[in-house]
């Protein structure tokens, strides 16, 4: 008899287990329909890059997706002064919701009320499940668009495998002169096959610079275009597509010099550099600046808020003027640039700020001027990089580097640190 009952009670405990479970079943059923109503339509213009912080999937991470394609990413808006995720909901109202207050939910399960709240429990756990990665609302993610608009694939036969050096010099829209003094001196040894020198340019708004520019391409296929407008703010961005140019075309080179159309390059002294150094991996090399502070002065042309960059020193970098990175930074480097806070000083934000976080060496080299010096034969034989170097001037350094005559340096590069 007790038996009896015993086994009665463990089979209506069953069958009660079963019905809630069944509730669950089509209470999860309809919110996962609800929740594909929810999901952005495919073709709506959704602004959500200028609400708070937004999480996607690394479904939208792959390399091709842009700010327009991320209609699978569940956005969630990120209160940045307190790490609790916060939810909007986007099909209707901008209405948020803290997480805080679906602790009781269990508790109103019927009530009409808190339809949203479930809808959003369900999500959140959706969101969960796929390890979401947070992003700012003011990372390079946010404002960088992926792919290059000019990508000339063909300067970089088998992404790189038989090179030893990709140069890519940072050049405006306007400056036609300075790379024709580049391609007519130094740049010539793009001409080599171990080797390229290509220009990186952004957009212009402007239809005249545009035209000469298209003409420039039909002479010489050596600029690379990306997707941003060409400007000193976005000298970063600049930085970042030179790294996913390398990353997609390029993969293979042993090193990449990133460099300016006002730096004089002593090519042969950079491969001797280059071979030496053939060995190492994860480094950047280059002018090395320690210790330097962010400049808090509003008006100053570097000025870099609290927001932007929070401690009083910047981590080690290598000025921006010429830098040479180990091909195998470059994938890391474009990576997690896009997950930091955007920074216009783009040396510090590549060589200081997101190599510091991935680990990466910032090893000094001296031959890196990176300055304007005094143009002598010694100065320019032991240099790598000369800064400030006006088109005019490209052609007097080319032939004080290979007019043969060799030149006793006594002293070392006559520079100072
Ligand atoms: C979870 O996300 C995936 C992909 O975004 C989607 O296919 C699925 O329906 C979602 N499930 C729920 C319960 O929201
Ligand atoms: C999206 O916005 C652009 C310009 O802001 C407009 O040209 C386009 O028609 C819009 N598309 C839709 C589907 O609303
Ligand atoms: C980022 O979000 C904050 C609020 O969290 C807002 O004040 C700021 O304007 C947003 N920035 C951008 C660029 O949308
Ligand atoms: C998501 O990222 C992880 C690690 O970053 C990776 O292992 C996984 O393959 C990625 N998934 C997709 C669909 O890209
Ligand atoms: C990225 O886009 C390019 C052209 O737009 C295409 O050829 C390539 O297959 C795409 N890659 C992926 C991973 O979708
Ligand atoms: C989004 O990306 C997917 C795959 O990467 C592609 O099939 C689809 O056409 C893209 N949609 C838009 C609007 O670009
Ligand atoms: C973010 O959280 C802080 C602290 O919890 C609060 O004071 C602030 O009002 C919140 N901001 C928004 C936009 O919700
Ligand atoms: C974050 O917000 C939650 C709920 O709004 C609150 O309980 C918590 O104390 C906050 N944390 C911080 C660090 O402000
Ligand atoms: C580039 O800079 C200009 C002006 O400095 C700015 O208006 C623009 O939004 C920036 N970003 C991109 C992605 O072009």
């Amino acid at each position: 008899m007790f038996h009896y009952l015993h086994l009665r009670s463990r089979f209506l405990q069953t069958l009660i287990l079963v019905l809630i479970g069944l509730t669950f079943y089509a209470y999860y059923r309809t919110t996962v329909y609800d929740v594909r109503q929810y999901s952005l339509p495919r073709n709506t213009n959704y602004s959500a890059y200028q609400d708070g912080l937004h999480i996607h999937t690394n479904l939208s991470q792959s390399k091709n997706s842009s700010s327009d394609n991320m209609s699978l990413s569940p956005y969630v808006a990120h209160n940045s002064s307190n790490s609790s995720l916060i939810f909007t909901t986007l099909s209707t109202s901008s209405s948020v919701q803290s997480l805080s207050s679906l602790s009781s939910v269990s508790t109103l399960i019927n009530s009409k009320q808190k339809v949203n709240e479930k809808l959003e429990m369900a999500r959140v756990t959706n969101v969960t499940k796929l390890a979401p990665i947070i992003v700012r609302n003011d990372s390079a993610r946010a404002i960088y668009e992926a792919g290059h608009i000019v990508s000339i694939p063909e300067r970089c036969p088998n992404l790189g495998k038989n090179m030893d050096l990709v140069m890519i010099v940072m050049s405006a829209p306007t400056h036609l002169e300075a790379r024709t003094a580049i391609r007519q001196t130094w740049g010539h040894f793009g001409q080599r096959s171990d080797m390229s020198v290509l220009f990186m340019l952004g957009t212009t708004l402007d239809p005249r610079v545009e035209t000469i520019l298209r003409k420039e391409q039909n002479m010489y296929n050596d600029v690379i275009r990306g997707r941003f407008l060409d400007s000193y703010s976005n000298l970063t961005l600049k930085t970042i597509s030179t790294l996913e140019w390398v990353d997609t075309y390029c993969s293979k080179v042993k090193y990449l010099l990133k460099t300016d159309d006002d730096m004089f390059i002593n090519v042969p002294r950079l491969l001797a550099f280059v071979y030496k150094h053939v060995k190492d991996r994860n480094v950047i090399f280059g002018r090395l600046a320690r210790k330097w502070k962010p400049i808090r002065n509003r008006k100053s042309k570097y000025y870099v808020s609290q927001a932007q960059f929070q401690q009083s020193v910047f981590p080690d970098f290598t000025t921006g003027p010429a830098y040479l990175l180990s091909s195998d930074t470059v994938r890391r480097l474009y990576d997690a640039a896009l997950d930091q806070t955007y920074l216009k000083l783009e040396d510090v934000f590549t060589t200081g700020i997101v190599a510091h976080r991935l680990g990466i060496k910032r090893s000094h080299a001296n031959e890196f001027l990176n300055k304007r010096i005094q143009y002598t034969a010694c100065n320019i034989q032991r240099g790598i990089s000369i800064h400030m170097v006006k088109y005019s001037e490209q052609f007097d350094l080319w032939k004080k580097l290979l007019d043969g005559k060799r030149v006793i340096c006594t002293k070392y590069l006559q520079i100072n640190i």
